[in-house]
């Protein structure tokens, strides 16, 4: 389905990049894996995305790196599709939020798209090459949840940014839409659900379909963005979360 084109996806060494770098190659795909992990970290990830596309190849880019995202963006042949999707996420009580863990989050998760999809979108522009542009945002980007606060206005400012670009990219035929997951068994939210108790308290009540998603799904759904399918499709926040956003109150 993706035949000849080719993929970055950042955060691409950790559990959901990692499973989009691999459903991409799936449906032919070529892909750059971008992670701030050393190589060797990372090589797992790298070996199981290989299984697909021999050719695929891994780089340590630090999205808050302005320069590196520029250089390593020089180095690609050709672009064609764009995962933005690394991300950190630390539980602080809004009392208790540091400056350190504000910016980190803002850095990151936020100022990191914006390096990586405006690179990525100035070389597509540049090649004349039509382009899709895929964050990942969260469920919490347009609903609060405890203890979150930085990490849930940083997903709120993806989502804006998302319409900023798919809004000024159309006429260059990028275009720019966000997954949004709801709370996945794996990643950020797995290691919550492993090391917080009140997270997975918490969690146990507020899924209308029960079960955390999984990393497969949210990366078919990237599929589906990247693919034929969606030609049409620009400025949307495609959620995948179980029904969290819908709200269940104990009856
Ligand atoms: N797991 C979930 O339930 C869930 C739910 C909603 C949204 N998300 C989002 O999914 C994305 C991926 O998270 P995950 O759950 O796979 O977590 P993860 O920790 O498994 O993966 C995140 C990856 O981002 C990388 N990273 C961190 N800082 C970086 C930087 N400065 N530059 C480059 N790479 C960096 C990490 O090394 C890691 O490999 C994040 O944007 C997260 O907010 C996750």
């Amino acid at each position: 389905m993706l035949d000849g084109k080719t993929a970055i996806v950042t955060g691409a060494a950790g559990d959901l990049g990692n499973a989009m770098a691999r459903h991409l190659a799936e449906a032919s795909a070529s892909v750059s894996l971008w992670d701030i992990k050393s190589e060797r970290d990372a090589q797992s990830a790298l070996a199981r995305v290989q299984a697909h596309d021999p050719g695929a190849r891994y780089s340590i880019v630090d999205v808050r790196d302005r320069d590196r995202v520029d250089q390593a963006i020089a180095e690609l042949p050709r672009l064609d599709i764009v995962c933005s999707n690394a991300g950190i996420v630390e539980a602080q009580p809004f009392l208790e939020v540091t400056g350190e863990n504000w910016r980190d989050h803002l850095d990151i998760n936020l100022t990191g798209c914006f390096n990586v999809c405006q690179a990525a979108a100035r070389k597509m522009v540049d090649d004349g090459r039509e382009g899709r542009i895929i964050l990942t945002s969260s469920w919490v980007g347009s609903i609060p949840w405890p203890e979150i606060t930085p990490y849930s206005v940083s997903k709120a400012g993806v989502n804006m940014l998302v319409k900023q670009m798919a809004r000024e990219l159309a006429v260059h035929r990028i275009l720019v839409n966000a997954i949004a997951p709801g709370i996945v068994n794996a990643g950020l939210a797995g290691r919550q659900l492993r090391d917080e108790p009140q997270y997975a308290a918490r969690v146990a009540k507020v899924i209308p379909l029960v079960e955390p998603g999984s990393p497969e799904e949210i990366a078919q759904a990237v599929v589906y963005l990247a693919g034929p399918q969606t030609a049409y499709m620009t400025g949307s926040i495609l959620t995948l979360d179980g029904g969290c956003s819908l709200f269940q109150f104990d009856a």
